[in-house]
């Protein structure tokens, strides 16, 4: 049977069609009508005046947690959901990836400055009103309850540093949360200053640290699953996990380590209307000189496994804002079986892992360049205007002479090869 990536893109629609993934309603928004109607589109943004489409892929062979997934990628980068589908692929064979995941809320920061600090009284204040303030967060957003979510805990921080602070962390239900836990912190603070003499509230937000919805993803690979031509399991594994040891304790080489792995994650959040720019600060704020990166990669030698696991904070909401109102994002999440909040974690954890072992085993095998050259020319192929039974063609002769390779050669290519077809 002919391999997913082998298809054309209205092969693949077929397929899926036929796997009943997809229906005519999904067809539509793929193929006919524009992914995102202007009435939609002028809504969401200030001052729109159009659409930036990127390509939406579908990472393949994905085993979490014992269901069977096609990812969806948006993504503009040639190899990513290539890489992603390999190491998938690999993965799948020794039994796919586990996760396990921890979504205990969002934290909102209310920030008071003033001739009062360092006395007792913002936290005797909190202490002695602490029923009021949770009636106030209550009514400021009253449905939250009721999908599940609302304040779980009201804590006082005090610094040196001429500041004040209530925490609250609030759990935002199936949502990502912003809207709902920054008027909540709104609501709350202007109750507070409405009653503390002598503090001066600065400020109320929500942090994008996010320590209390982590995730966990893990993944083996027999040794017999990582081979390249010139190289054997074994050696391929234990030149991965140096590599990964190498980017613990080089900033240098860590920053790139961290986005391959950045790769597949921020794709499957774009592609799912979730917030890319939350869930980067939240990730990379999860990192010190201690912890350079969220990933770990060893050898079990009894199993002659390579064992991988990411950890990795990710606030992701599985409703509301972009997610409802997008139809690509609306689509891939049907795509994903309409996971839950939590089930998204793992999900994307997952693919920012693959991503990972992929880009590693490249790495420390034949290096990166032969695959994404081969992708960067399908490219410039398509960019030429090749058609799908012109494409190998264009490619082959850009592949003759990499250093020529540009949009320029393509078209020439194209031209030459219609030419003699006459
Ligand atoms: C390229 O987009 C990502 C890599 O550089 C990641 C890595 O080096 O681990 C291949």
């Amino acid at each position: 049977m002919t391999k997913f990536y082998e298809l054309s893109t209205s092969e693949r629609l077929a397929q899926l069609r036929s796997e009943d993934a997809i229906d005519d309603d999904d067809l539509r928004v793929l193929v006919d009508e524009p992914a995102l109607p202007t009435a939609v589109a002028a809504n969401m943004v200030e001052n729109q005046i159009g659409n930036f489409p990127v390509p939406l892929g579908l990472a393949d062979h994905f085993l979490i947690d014992g269901e069977a997934l096609r990812v969806p990628m948006a993504v503009e980068e040639p190899s990513v959901i290539a890489a992603a589908s390999n190491a998938a692929h690999r993965i799948a064979r020794t039994g796919g990836l586990h996760t396990s995941v921890h979504r205990d809320g969002t934290t909102a920061q209310i920030v008071f400055t003033g001739v009062s600090l360092n006395s007792e009284v913002l936290p005797t204040f909190v202490h002695e009103h602490e029923a009021e303030i949770r009636k106030v967060a209550h009514d400021a957003h009253p449905s939250l309850e009721t999908h599940g979510g609302g304040l779980r805990k009201v804590s006082v921080s005090v610094s040196d540093e001429g500041f004040e602070e209530i925490d609250l962390l609030i759990d935002p239900g199936e949502a990502m949360g912003a809207n709902v836990v920054n008027t909540i912190a709104e609501a709350v603070a202007k109750y507070c200053a409405e009653r503390l003499d002598g503090l001066d509230l600065l400020m109320a937000i929500l942090s994008n640290n996010a320590e209390n919805q982590r995730v966990q993803s893990q993944a083996r690979i027999d040794f017999d699953n990582l081979p390249t031509r010139d190289m054997d399991g074994e050696q391929v594994a234990r030149r991965i996990v140096a590599a990964a040891h190498f980017a613990e304790i080089s900033p240098l080489r860590a920053a790139t380590h961290n986005k391959g792995i950045m790769n597949g994650i921020n794709a499957v959040v774009l592609a799912t209307g979730n917030d890319t720019r939350n869930i980067n600060a939240a990730a990379y704020a999860d990192l010190s000189e201690q912890r350079r990166t969220w990933t770990k990669w060893t050898i079990d030698e009894e199993r002659r496994q390579l064992v991988g696991r990411i950890d990795i904070p990710l606030p992701l909401g599985s409703v509301g804002g972009a997610m409802s109102t997008l139809p690509m994002a609306k689509f891939s999440l049907k795509l994903l079986h309409h996971p839950d909040a939590k089930r998204l974690m793992g999900i994307i954890a997952s693919v920012g892992l693959a991503s990972n072992l992929s880009a590693m085993r490249a790495l420390v095998t034949r290096g990166i360049q032969k695959g994404h050259m081969n992708l960067q020319f399908k490219s410039l192929a398509m960019s030429a205007g090749a058609k799908p039974d012109e494409l190998e063609q264009v490619v082959a002769g850009l592949r003759a002479d990499p250093a020529e390779a540009s949009l320029g050669t393509a078209v020439s290519l194209l031209n030459q090869i219609r030419n003699t077809s006459k």
